[in-house]
């Protein structure tokens, strides 16, 4: 049987699109259309959005016996929860093994604190579940952490780190996900509006990317978990918060799909959206140097540098508390500022973000030839003065910034500019060996902490604060509950995703009981060593070749847009197709069975996951801290 039909066919696919017109996702969006109400579901449950949120809503409502169809636009499961770090749990296993003594009510009592404006019941009930529903769970799943990072708005260390990062996290759910027989998954479809059979959301309809056509498909309710709207900067810079000033060039740093997709279906079918002010939003970031997405930027800087703004002078410490720097940062008008080293410390500069995965985070020669040694990027002179006539500076202001810095470094006093504690100690250099360099930084939008309102059952809400009818909310798209605030917590995002998909899941097959011809099915979970188990199946069709893959590259079609990224860098790279399709991988065709996703699984290693020896592992944990009162 020869495998590389599909591929071929996915030309002519491609082809076909071309000649439909490109529509943007989300063009066809307008009111809920309205459906017959004596038209069957084909599933109980839609689940829209595969990320932390989604997935975890899939598993827990299928458990209870509800038929669940997960639909996502991309072609690959994990949404941005691929890319993040960690967890926050309170009273874990790990955290008691190191000496930690937590509780439910020091945690809600820190978390309040810090987010100033969090929402206490979801704060109150992650508090309180984390250990069992989110900590629990996940290692029984096989997700592995390896240490426990202290971090600001925590009294003791609650941020756990998954093993070399988030694919360690999300995979071992969707294999979950994948092991039932009663969740079907629908890849590359994006959901553009909700469908209503009176007052009741019961159906999604949208585009299939690959396949070009439009498609519908009916529930008895629906969950949406398509993640934050931070990737959507119109959006962003629309809902600032009012006491900053409005900001200039923004990029994001965000999913690929947080384009508020999800909100605008939610709105529309009724459901209120609250908060959308509240962005845990960054401050050091270089725009794409890439060429691939001009809206995109990579998270960038050196810690061995000081920061100047348009007067030439320091304005805030540069590794200072998060919330601050940020404020500060966006104060200054207009925006942007400068990141100032010498060529003692240019090797200091690292670029993190979504592309910058895998073996690119660590290729400082890679980082110093985009960021530092490019000139759309940074600046370069032989003396300060000069530095400062290209960056548009006052010459004399930046010299003398840059000598007393220096001076106080020299004398061993403290550089900092605000009076408040550093988060970390800074390092101790000094800037006086040329070239000069200036890169400049800018702001990036990164993750929703408001969003579609919910109440403790994830259920929308409309703004009477009564339940949108089959309609639930999670993950990101609800802000992850509202539970940062004003001020983000680390390891917040994350896991109240996976909590509000959780109480989604089963609240909405808890109400299917509600349907008097409602039955739950009789389902199978798959046991044993799911991705493993399948290998052996797979068939190698060692015919197709960079040759093939160029071809393909030659055109951008939607939903094939991970597929490019891959491909791009294997060839830039210059890999071998068989490093991920082999006998022992995946075959060379569009996953399609469940098998074929699980193994599919294996090669999402080679880039998602940290190399092996960056991340300080399980040796590397710190003793424990002192314990407050
Ligand atoms: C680089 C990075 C690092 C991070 N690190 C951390 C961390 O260490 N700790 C932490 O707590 N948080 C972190 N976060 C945030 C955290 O990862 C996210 O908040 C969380 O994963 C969101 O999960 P979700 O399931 O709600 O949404 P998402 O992960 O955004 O998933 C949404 C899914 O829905 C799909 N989708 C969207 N719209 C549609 C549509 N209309 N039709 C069909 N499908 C659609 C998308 O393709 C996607 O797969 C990080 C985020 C980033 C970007
Ligand atoms: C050859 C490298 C490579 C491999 C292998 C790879 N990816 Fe990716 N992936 C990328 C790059 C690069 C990006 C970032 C693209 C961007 O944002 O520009 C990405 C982005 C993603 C995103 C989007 C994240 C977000 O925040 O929106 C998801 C989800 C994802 N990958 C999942 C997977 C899965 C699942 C696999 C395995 C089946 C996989 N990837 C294999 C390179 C790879
Ligand atoms: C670093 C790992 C990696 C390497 C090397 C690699 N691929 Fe892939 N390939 C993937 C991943 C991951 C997917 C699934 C991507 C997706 O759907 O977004 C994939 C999917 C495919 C598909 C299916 C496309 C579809 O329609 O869904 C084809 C065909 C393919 N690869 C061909 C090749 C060829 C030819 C080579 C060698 C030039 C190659 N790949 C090298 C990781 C890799």
């Amino acid at each position: 049987m020869t495998r590389i039909d599909p591929l071929w066919r996915s030309v002519a696919v491609a082809v076909a699109l071309a000649t439909l017109g490109a529509c943007a996702p989300g063009d066809q969006q307008g009111a809920p259309s309205q459906v017959a109400s004596d038209s069957t579901p084909e599933v109980d449950i839609i689940v829209v959005g595969a990320g932390l949120a989604g997935l975890s809503a899939a598993i827990d409502a299928a458990r209870a016996g509800a038929r669940v169809a997960v639909v996502d636009m991309n072609s690959v499961f994990g949404g941005h929860g691929i890319q993040s770090g960690g967890v926050a749990f309170v009273d874990s296993a790990m955290q008691r093994e190191m000496g930690y003594r937590d509780t439910p009510d020091q945690a809600y009592r820190d978390w309040m604190e810090w987010a100033v404006d969090g929402d206490a019941d979801w704060t109150r009930f992650y508090a309180e579940n984390s250990r069992e529903m989110l900590y629990d769970w996940l290692t029984g799943l096989g997700v592995t952490f390896d240490r426990i990072r202290p971090s600001h708005g925590n009294s003791l260390p609650r941020f756990h780190m998954t093993h070399r990062r988030g694919l360690n996290l999300t995979r071992p759910i969707f294999l979950e996900a994948l092991r039932y027989s009663n969740i079907e998954f629908h890849w590359n479809r994006v959901a553009e509006q909700l469908l209503k059979d009176g007052e009741r959301v019961v159906g999604v309809e949208g585009r299939d990317y690959r396949a070009g056509n439009r498609f519908e498909l009916r529930a008895r309710s629906v969950i949406l978990a398509t993640g934050g709207f931070q990737s959507n900067i119109q959006m962003v810079k629309d809902n600032w918060r009012a006491d900053l000033p409005a900001p200039g060039p923004v990029y994001s740093m965000s999913g690929h799909n947080s384009r508020g997709l999800g909100h605008r279906m939610a709105e529309q079918a009724g459901a209120a959206l609250a908060n959308l002010d509240r962005q845990y939003n960054g401050y050091a970031i270089v725009p794409d140097m890439l060429g691939l997405d001009e809206a995109r930027g990579y998270y960038g800087g050196n810690a061995r540098s000081i920061w100047v703004n348009k007067d030439g002078v320091r304005f805030v410490t540069e590794l200072g508390i998060d919330r601050y720097v940020f404020d500060k940062v966006m104060q200054q008008q207009p925006e942007g500022h400068w990141s100032i080293y010498d060529a003692d410390d240019k090797d200091g500069f690292r670029l993190n973000g979504p592309y910058f995965v895998s073996e690119d985070a660590v290729d400082v020669d890679k980082i110093q030839r985009l960021a530092v040694e490019n000139p759309a990027i940074t600046q370069k002179a032989d003396t300060l003065a000069e530095l400062a006539e290209l960056i548009g500076v006052p010459a004399s202001a930046l010299e003398a910034t840059v000598a007393s810095y220096n001076a106080l470094v020299e004398n061993g006093e403290s550089t900092d500019v605000d009076g408040l504690p550093p988060e970390d100690t800074p390092p101790v250099f000094t800037i006086d060996e040329p070239p000069y360099y200036a890169t400049k930084l800018y702001p990036m939008a990164n993750k929703s902490a408001g969003g579609v309102s919910i109440d403790i059952g994830t259920r929308a809400l409309d703004s009477s604060g009564n339940p949108v009818a089959g309609l639930y909310a999670a993950g990101e798209l609800t802000g992850s509950a509202g539970m940062n605030g004003l001020n983000g917590l680390d390891g917040m995002f994350t896991g109240p995703s996976i909590l509000t998909g959780r109480v989604a899941g089963r609240t909405a097959a808890a109400e299917l009981a509600d349907f008097p011809d409602w039955q739950s099915v009789e389902f199978t979970r798959r046991d044993g060593d799911w991705a493993d188990a399948a290998i052996s199946n797979a068939t190698f069709a060692p015919t197709l070749g960079p040759d093939d893959v160029r071809a393909v590259l030659a055109q951008t079609r939607d939903g094939y847009w991970h597929f490019e990224r891959v491909h791009n860098l294997v060839l830039e790279r210059g890999y071998d197709c068989s490093q991920c399709h082999s006998q022992n991988a995946a075959p060379f065709y569009a996953a399609a069975s469940r098998s074929d996703r699980a193994v599919q699984t294996q090669l999402c290693n080679v880039c998602h996951l940290a190399p092996a020896g960056t991340l300080p592992g399980a040796d590397a944990q710190r003793a424990p801290v002192q314990q407050r009162d």
